[in-house]
């Protein structure tokens, strides 16, 4: 029967089709029919209730399946149909059984792995014994609940055995759950029963392009995005957020972004702006866009209830609110006071929610911040809405309660705001910042870490939670560089910063009522720390840009643990203060000691002259050719025509990196307009190498100039800039 997948369930595809029939009374019984027929199908399921989708992925579903509870999948973009059964010797067999009378399902594995991944969660990168609850939760300081559950869900396990060989596990459902990663592993649903996707690899790398496949990649993100950004609750007046703009270039420290909270808006209603502070965001847009910085202004999802604003009332005329038990608008506290909150699960909503940046965007608005999206409301059931409120779904999602649907509220809001980003600005790739998400909302947008504190325990705990969000999918993270709430102090900064300039998304951050964060604000010798910093991190765009294109591609992370570098090597596997951004980095913080470093001769990069203190020292894999820049104030002023390429030749004499360059923005590389080069190094002898470049995919062509910078000694031996396609260096 077409409308069924091969395993019995209702096929993904066929679902708006059966909500539509369900919309008549004459064809209820229609449905009827079809319903008895599901469940002859899902009996003739039970005999084989487990396939290969391809060679190393596997579907496991429960014998009571039912898939109007759990699909469409919100996580899942990749088609699942049965490929083969599923081989004898498969190793990771999830069991479905009932726990304290709930769904589940218990995995067991070999004693010795260790367990990675779950997404955004605090304490140390591997995970193993960690018993965690996937409940988005607006947790400031992480303090509640252990900090067992924070603002995103990701169902997600990634197990790397002792020879390397790893496991991937999604629990591929929304609602809410608890994962115990204990032996065996428990996946322990509040809802029905789910059906449970198991990935085998050789090892944790595959595994991770592996998810990037089945639950979609980041867009590449407009190049800005990548630059430094400057964020605090909030700049206000508009006078102020410029007045940063220009001591930033008076001071001649990098910027990509300048961050508006929330006090621009008019009493916190979104989508206004307050007469008084934000009279006229175009001409502070414009003045911004004038010295080559971006702005992102916040917009929240509760939605003030009061008749005459203008939001709530197309929202209540259209029908849009999240409804209560009793079917009435769900009101509750946020910023602005008694709100009303739109339900995303509802396409007409997604597509109003959309229409309202038109008018926002218009006003030379960059990117869009949506925070508060778990939801938070101030006096709602532990922080958010209560678990009996409902969504009513349509097109693919069935109708469902807020149990089922709190943990891609955030999700679904973001995917429809950046779908309003688009249809205003067709032409630029949109840029949204998240705080709440689920698993395969990388697709829609960037995130951060939340609310976190300004004290050296938070700063060292970014770096796991980091990672295990780039092992989970989501590979454009950072937490807020200098701490969200408190104070920081002129060391703790420095440390930060020295630090910030390596995260994936490098904004730093402060909540209201804390001392200014600004890199100049601890005095002279901590703007100089964090000049250089930030400065590396332009020096460095050449690579990171490199390492986006590539996470947008296949889903690898920007940056990566350690034992990405030697997954044989067992001593890597907790080491949690150093890390790698890409293959070809290893970035050790300044405080960190006894790290686990991976054998080989790394080559300490001697960024500058003169040692700070503060820097991280960034290492060069033998092996690795990493291309960069010369300083440039913003990523407008960057270009791809002079690039140095840094080159440590591996044991053999070689050595092999990459570049990918575009327009910085727009689409035309979706049609070819990029390129992406290949250099190749090569002892020739002794003290002789030579680097070929190659342009291996695109079709721009852009005139370039190289230099041979060779890592050799804590020194780096330069060759004279070169137009050809074949440099030497003799030192
Ligand atoms: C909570 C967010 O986590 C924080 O970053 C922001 O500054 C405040 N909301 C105010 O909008």
């Amino acid at each position: 029967m077409f409308v069924f997948g091969s395993k019995g369930e209702i096929s993904e595809k066929f679902l708006p089709l059966f909500l539509k029939i369900k919309k008549s009374l004459l064809l209820k019984l229609y449905q009827k029919f079809f319903v008895l027929l599901f469940a002859f199908f899902s009996i003739q399921a039970m005999a084989q209730n487990s396939f290969l989708a391809e060679k190393d992925i596997a579907i496991f579903y429960p014998k009571d399946f039912d898939s109007l509870q759990t699909l469409p999948s919100l996580a899942i973009v990749h088609p699942l149909t049965k490929q083969r059964n599923l081989p004898d010797n498969w190793e990771i067999q999830p069991k479905f059984s009932l726990i304290d009378g709930k769904n589940a399902v218990e995995i067991n594995f070999a004693e010795s792995t260790d367990l990675y991944g779950t997404g955004e969660v605090t304490g140390s990168l591997r995970r193993n014994g960690r018993e965690i609850t996937l409940w988005n939760t607006d947790n400031g300081n992480y303090l509640q609940y252990n900090g067992d559950r924070l603002y995103q869900s990701h169902p997600w396990v990634l197990g790397v055995r002792e020879d390397g060989t790893s496991f991937g596990i999604i629990a591929d459902h929304t609602w809410k759950q608890e994962i115990k990663l204990n032996h065996p592993i428990q996946m322990i649903s509040e809802g029905p029963s789910f059906r449970v996707i198991v990935i085998e690899k050789e090892t944790p790398q595959e595994v991770v392009q592996a998810l990037g496949k089945l639950t979609g990649t980041i867009e590449l993100p407009p190049l800005w995005a990548i630059g430094y950004q400057q964020s605090r609750f909030s700049y206000y007046p508009q006078q102020q957020a410029a007045s940063i703009v220009d001591e930033f270039r008076n001071r001649q420290i990098p910027l990509d972004v300048l961050w508006m909270d929330i006090n621009y808006m008019d009493g916190f209603r979104i989508f206004t702006f307050d007469p008084k502070g934000y009279a006229d965001p175009k001409k502070l847009n414009e003045y911004l866009h004038k010295n080559d910085v971006k702005s992102v202004f916040m917009i929240d999802p509760g939605v003030k209830k009061e008749e005459g604003y203008f939001v709530y009332d197309q929202g209540t005329s259209g029908n849009h609110w999240t409804l209560n038990k009793n079917n009435e608008a769900f009101t509750g506290k946020v910023w602005p006071g008694q709100c009303v909150f739109p339900d995303y699960t509802r396409p007409e909503t997604r597509t109003w929610w959309a229409s309202l940046y038109k008018d926002f965007m218009s006003l030379g608005v960059d990117g869009v911040w949506n925070d508060m999206n778990e939801p938070s409301v101030f006096d709602g059931t532990n922080g958010s809405m209560p678990p009996d409120n409902f969504h009513r779904g349509g097109g693919e999602l069935p109708k469902g309660s807020h149990l089922r649907y709190h943990n891609v509220y955030g999700m679904l809001m973001v995917k429809a705001t950046r779908e309003g980003i688009l249809e205003t600005n067709p032409n630029k790739r949109p840029f949204v910042l998240s705080r709440s998400n689920f698993m395969g909302g990388q697709r829609y947008a960037a995130t951060w870490t939340g609310d976190n504190k300004s004290t050296f325990d938070y700063l060292k705990e970014s770096i796991p939670m980091s990672i295990n969000l780039g092992l989970s999918g989501q590979p454009f993270n950072g937490p807020d560089i200098g701490g969200f709430s408190g104070d920081a102090n002129p060391e703790l900064f420095g440390q930060w910063i020295a630090l910030g300039a390596y995260y994936p998304f490098s904004r730093n951050h402060t909540s209201t009522e804390t001392v200014a964060q600004e890199p100049w604000a601890f005095g002279e010798e901590i703007e100089k720390v964090s000049r250089t910093a930030i400065n590396r991190r332009y020096k460095l765009l050449p690579y990171l840009y490199t390492l986006f294109r590539e996470a947008s591609v296949n889903g690898m992370p920007v940056m990566r643990p350690i034992y990405f570098a030697d997954i044989k090597d067992k001593t890597l596997r907790e080491e949690e203060q150093a890390f790698l951004i890409g293959k070809d980095l290893m970035i050790i913080p300044r405080w960190a000691k006894n790290v686990h470093e991976p054998k080989g001769n790394w080559e300490t990069i001697p960024f500058e002259k003169e040692d700070d203190g503060y820097q991280s020292i960034v290492k060069l894999r033998p092996g690795g050719v990493v291309p960069i820049s010369k300083i440039v104030q913003s990523t407008e002023e960057y270009s791809a025509e002079k690039i140095t390429l840094l080159v440590n030749l591996a044991e053999r004499g070689k050595a092999s990196g990459s570049l990918y360059d575009d327009e910085k923005d727009g689409f035309g590389y979706k049609n070819g307009e990029f390129s992406l080069f290949e250099f190749k190094a090569k002892r020739v002898s002794k003290n002789q190498i030579k680097v070929r470049i190659k342009q291996k995919e695109g079709n721009r062509k852009i005139k370039q100039q190289y230099r041979i910078g060779w890592v050799k000694d804590n020194q780096i031996h330069y060759s004279a800039w070169s137009y050809s396609n074949n440099i030497h260096l003799i030192i």
